[in-house]
């Protein structure tokens, strides 16, 4: 490996540019820290550098369409390609990936430098910054940032239209995206919508606790999306798993400041699809606003939401550890008709800012069926003295092992 490193540096420094081909800061990386194993480099591997096809560092001026130039390029090419987004800072509108692509999968996207979003949302016509599109097989890969800027422009959000998310995948297929840093999003930082087998770990997602709907991974429509050791502080869910999601799991994420693990919210538009088969484990929730929760629209069309597992997780100073909310945003009085079904709690444990720390709100039309709660521990951390309770309406639920707050009579 040492040796190998020493050949590629020599090799670079005979080189007129070392980024050029590709082995400069890797193989300067692999000098200073031989022992870590550097990512696996296929020899005949094409880099395309967004610097040669006329992207501008300096973060002054649009580069959108020289990294469109060089995504076709990459997406083109018959052999293994990177995209290559080198150090330095780089401004760019909305800016589309779009495959089917040539080579051999998956195709790999690095993300060294800063990306930093042209904040104005009139010009982005649809609700991306940054989309991936029909894909199958990518690898979007850091250690780089992408910002939204969305500081300059969440003061326009009047909850009308939705500002577009900083990374959006379409129809992708077989996707990675890791270790990327996400900041101030103008809506959405990472969208993930009719996509499959997706993979989303070792992400940085940041942004004020204040800053309006600035979910940090929203899943619609997809199949079988993990997301893990990540992250997250933001102004509403850390992960919302909207309608059509099957086959979703969340491991070691932490959470906070956040509006906690969403499923939902679910029935606010006519045929919605299920979402069915989530798991969220070894999370923790630190100073967010909700835990686990699942919410649905008052008034809503007939849909599903069932196989549903929390394990494993620690609230820490949480206003509504455990809620399902029935009647979300709802102008309507009249009751959803999203039916929960099949949801365990087991092993929650920390501490509570409110006095119910488990509220069950479930639909008058259709009752909340087969919840299972077991060795739940929380603790009351709020100013005032009261009670410390469960609440439950319409709500069946099964109890097991340890239960603080005691369960619903
Ligand atoms: C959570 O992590 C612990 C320790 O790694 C492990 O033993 C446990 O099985 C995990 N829980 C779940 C539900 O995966």
């Amino acid at each position: 490996m040492k040796y190998l490193a020493n050949a590629l540096l020599i090799l670079c420094l005979l080189a007129a540019s070392c980024e050029a081909k590709g082995l400069g800061r890797r193989a300067r990386a692999a000098i200073r820290a031989p022992r870590r194993t550097a990512p696996r480099r296929d020899p005949n591997e094409k880099v395309f550098n967004v610097l040669q096809y006329g992207a501008k560092p300096g973060g002054k001026q649009d580069s959108a369409l020289s990294f469109i130039r060089a995504w076709r390029a990459a997406c083109n090419y018959r052999g293994t390609a990177r995209l290559l987004i080198p150090m330095g800072t780089f401004l760019i509108g909305a800016t589309i990936f779009q495959g089917p692509c040539l080579g051999p999968v998956p195709i790999k996207v690095q993300i060294a430098g800063t990306l930093k979003a042209v904040p104005d949302p009139s010009m982005y016509e649809e609700d991306f910054w940054i989309l991936f599109e029909k894909i199958n097989g990518l690898l979007v890969t850091g250690t780089g940032t992408v910002d939204g800027q969305g500081n300059a422009v969440w003061k326009y959000n009047d909850g009308g239209s939705r500002f577009p998310s900083s990374i959006k995948f379409n129809h992708v297929v077989n996707g990675i995206i890791r270790q990327i840093t996400s900041v101030n999003p103008m809506g959405f930082h990472i969208s993930i919508v009719l996509s499959q087998n997706i993979r989303a770990k070792n992400l940085h997602i940041t942004a004020p606790a204040t800053s309006p709907n600035t979910d940090g991974i929203h899943i619609s429509q997809s199949s079988v999306v993990k997301v893990s050791r990540s992250v997250i502080s933001t102004g509403d869910d850390c992960v919302a798993i909207i309608q059509g999601s099957t086959d979703v799991s969340i491991k070691k994420v932490t959470c906070g400041p956040g509006h906690g693990f969403s499923v939902g919210s679910l029935g606010k538009y006519p045929d919605e699809k299920d979402v069915r088969g989530v798991v969220v484990t070894n999370c923790t929730l630190r100073n967010a606003d909700n835990g686990v929760r699942i919410k649905t629209w008052g008034g809503s069309p007939p849909s599903q939401a069932s196989n549903i597992l929390f394990q494993d997780i620690i609230m820490d100073n949480v206003k509504r550890p455990i809620i399902i909310d029935q009647t979300y945003g709802s102008k309507s009085n009249s009751p959803s008709r999203v039916k929960i079904s099949d949801v365990r709690y087991i092993n929650i444990r920390g501490t509570s800012a409110s006095a119910v720390a488990v509220d069950l709100m479930c639909s008058k039309t259709v009752p909340c069926e087969k919840l299972y709660f077991s060795n739940i521990n929380l603790k009351y951390y709020g100013q005032k003295k009261l009670p410390f309770t469960s609440t439950c309406t319409n709500a069946k639920v099964n109890y097991a092992g340890y239960q603080f707050p005691p369960p619903c009579r």
